[in-house]
């Protein structure tokens, strides 16, 4: 393998399984680490005896003679969501018993995504290898509305053990082996939910990795190396192609090419195709992602503080939600559905071969681009990857990029912007959003904004200014996209990343992925 600069190499660590098993046993006969229980602030109501109400509480309560009750008074849990107490008790068969707030009532699937997640936390604290979970009511639950909340609790939980340590001389290996989900159904259709819930949550995982790595590691090959490497895992269903620069010429992408001009990383445009393993096709969609292994802002150099230069191994967001979501589907084989991955990744770079600020380029459409800010990169690559895509003969099409500043100054750093001109496609992508849990946004594709992105001299120019920034942004694309095919922007810049962690989310995988299905026979 050729030297990374910085002689930089990602541990290879491999993920330890943990296996989850959905079981109807009584928490008083389980054994292992710790068995937690999910709590909302009704649930820790106590009688004139100060007693729980709550049968679940009472029984281990009773079982531990009362120091349930005194415990959890004492370190003044109350169920209030983002609260947990893990207590080692004497006189059961487990170890120790969590208790996890939940709120004043559980929402789908956020509270049990947390709850996942807050156990896990406890299971790393005390390097548990087994755990259980249990809902201190889960009567009320409707049986689909189990099957959910143990599907968000599993994801939950492998989503809060990862860490991604590739990157550090030392690290711990994770020791959590077995997860029980208690009183939220069994049999095939609670198994189909988890193991849905694990092939996901594994291709955020995946997700997480790609765009954590830093751009001297994850080159534009590299990634394409990465999705070549999903292809050949489910090959039964996935298929590669990944174009070089000279194809590209070929095909007269100038637009993604003049963002490619300047890094002498080579672009790599990548194009993985699902094909289900048998039966007729009812849709044709396709993905497509921002691929930018990072964004220096070219001669309009990325300056100041804000500009979050330090964070452009980040630009390649929206692949990594594309080729997280071939990973899940490789996996889960939906029929019905051929879907189209397409990245057209490069490195917005310095360089005396790079494009200039003023420059004309001509996409592969045949539209002309004054190139007004070499910042404005994300549109130029996405640009050609949209056409290639409708050329595809798609019905709809999905983009993500992490693509303006001006989407997180109006929405925040948790939310996506969402711009379309298609309102069933608007309903079908947040119907799944509602399952994933992810959040989205719709923003206006005002039209009479595309005034300030005219050019005196070409057929327009990549930036209008400030103001309505992502929503120009969005006109822009359009122009780029077939009027027969159904289209969709996604603006992650925000949420991709977690800025507190440091690290990033894999937001927009269980969305697409969802969506992807919904499309499927
Ligand atoms: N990759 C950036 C957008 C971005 C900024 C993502 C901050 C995440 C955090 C994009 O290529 C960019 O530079 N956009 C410019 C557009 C401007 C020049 C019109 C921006 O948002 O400032
Ligand atoms: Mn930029
Ligand atoms: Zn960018």
């Amino acid at each position: 393998m050729a030297h990374t600069l910085g002689l930089t190499q990602p541990a290879n660590i491999e993920h330890p399984k943990i296996s989850f098993a959905a079981k109807e046993i009584d928490v008083a006969e389980w054994k292992g680490d710790i068995l937690a229980v999910g709590v909302i602030e009704k649930d820790m109501a106590k009688d004139e005896n100060s007693k729980f109400r709550n049968s679940v509480l009472k029984k281990l309560d009773g079982l531990l003679g009362g120091l349930l009750a005194e415990a959890s008074s004492e370190e003044d849990f109350t169920g209030k969501a983002g609260q947990s107490t893990v207590l080692r008790l004497p006189g059961l068969g487990s170890k120790r018993v969590g208790l996890i707030g939940l709120g004043k009532s559980a929402s789908f699937p956020a509270s049990f995504r947390r709850l996942g997640e807050a156990v896990a936390a406890a299971a790393k604290n005390v390097q548990a290898g087994s755990v259980a979970v249990v809902l201190a009511s889960s009567e009320g639950l409707s049986h689909e509305s189990k099957l959910s909340a143990a599907s968000a609790i599993a994801s939950g939980m492998v989503l809060g053990v990862h860490e991604d340590k590739r990157y550090k001389s030392e690290s711990k290996k994770p020791q959590l082996k077995s997860v029980d989900i208690l009183g939220l159904g069994t049999g095939p259709e609670s198994e189909k939910k988890l193991k849905y819930a694990e092939d996901v949550s594994s291709a955020i995982i995946f997700g997480r990795e790609i765009v954590n790595s830093p751009a001297n590691v994850l080159t534009p090959a590299a990634l394409a190396a990465e999705a070549s490497r999903i292809a050949s895992l489910y090959s039964d269903v996935l298929s590669a192609n990944i174009l070089t620069a000279e194809q590209c010429k070929e095909l007269k992408m100038g637009s993604y090419l003049g963002v490619a001009a300047a890094s002498a990383n080579p672009p790599h445009f990548i194009h993985l195709c699902y094909k289900p393993p048998s039966g007729s096709i009812k849709a044709k969609l396709a993905l497509v992602g921002k691929g930018l292994t990072f964004d220096s802002g070219g001669y309009n150099i990325k300056t100041g503080s804000g500009c979050s230069i330090d964070i452009m191994k980040t630009d390649m967001g929206g692949s990594a939600a594309v080729l997280g979501a071939a990973k899940a589907l490789g996996q889960i084989k939906p029929p019905g559905v051929e879907v189209h991955f397409i990245v057209a990744s490069c490195e917005n770079m310095i360089s005396g071969t790079g494009m200039r600020p003023g420059d004309i380029i001509t996409a592969s459409n045949g539209k002309t681009i004054e190139v007004n800010n070499t910042d404005a990169e994300g549109r130029l690559t996405l640009a050609d990857a949209l056409v290639y895509a409708c050329n595809q003969g798609v019905d709809k099409v999905v983009d993500l990029a992490t693509l303006t500043g001006a989407c997180i100054v109006a929405l925040g750093p948790s939310i996506a912007g969402v711009f379309t001109p298609s309102d069933d496609l608007a309903k079908e992508v947040f119907e799944a959003s509602e399952v994933s849990g992810e959040k989205l946004w719709r923003m206006p594709l005002e039209e009479s904004y595309w005034e300030s992105m005219k050019s005196g001299v070409a057929d327009m120019v990549n930036t209008g200014g400030r103001q309505g920034g992502a929503i120009t942004a969005a006109l822009f694309l359009k122009q780029f996209v077939d009027e027969k095919v159904q289209w969709m922007h996604i603006d992650l810049a925000g949420p991709v990343w977690n800025d507190k962690k440091r690290v990033a989310t894999g937001f927009g995988i269980a969305t697409l992925v969802e969506w992807v299905l919904k499309n499927s026979s």
